[in-house]
């Protein structure tokens, strides 16, 4: 893969809760009123933050990517992570890959972003990234041994 699309992958990893950051800048008591009900209801987040706001983090995303003028993959991940289901965009295997990425990063409790609730995306993602939640966990142990690196590297504790 070519490092652009690398880098593009890598950023919109990095962005495609940007949102999150937007609506609690803006409306923190509410939010923690979404997570708190997200966890209390056993509920996405995202669903949560509908019900509390009548948006959510990937609409108010895909504002940020208008007003920042990010186009293609990034911002149909940052737009589209949750609603792998309806996405029929040109850019799948970036949203995918951001919605598997969000996936396991969940799974393996390395971070939530104030989500605790695991959905497992549907069998059209993994088939569609031709990889399979068996051949993620298989990686596990490399997957540690890397982020492990990373927290060396960046002098980070658990
Ligand atoms: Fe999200």
């Amino acid at each position: 893969m070519p490092i652009r699309r690398r880098e593009e992958y890598f950023i919109s990893g990095l962005l495609h809760d940007v949102g999150k950051v937007a609506i609690a800048g803006c409306f923190l008591d509410k939010y923690f009123e979404a997570i708190e009900k997200a966890n209390n209801e056993e509920i996405p987040l995202f669903e949560a933050e509908k019900s509390v706001f009548n948006f959510d983090h990937q609409n108010v995303g895909l504002l940020i990517t208008n007003h920042w003028r990010l186009e293609g993959g990034i911002k149909d991940a940052i737009g589209h992570h949750h609603d792998t289901d309806s996405y029929e965009g040109e850019y799948k295997t970036m949203v995918y890959a951001v919605c598997i990425a969000d996936y396991i990063s969940m799974y393996l409790k390395i971070g939530n972003a104030g989500n605790t609730e695991l959905i497992k995306p549907s069998d059209k993602v993994f088939e569609h990234l031709g990889i399979s939640l068996e051949e993620i966990a298989a990686a596990n142990e490399g997957l540690y041994a890397e982020i492990e690196k990373a927290r060396v590297f960046l002098n980070l504790s658990h």
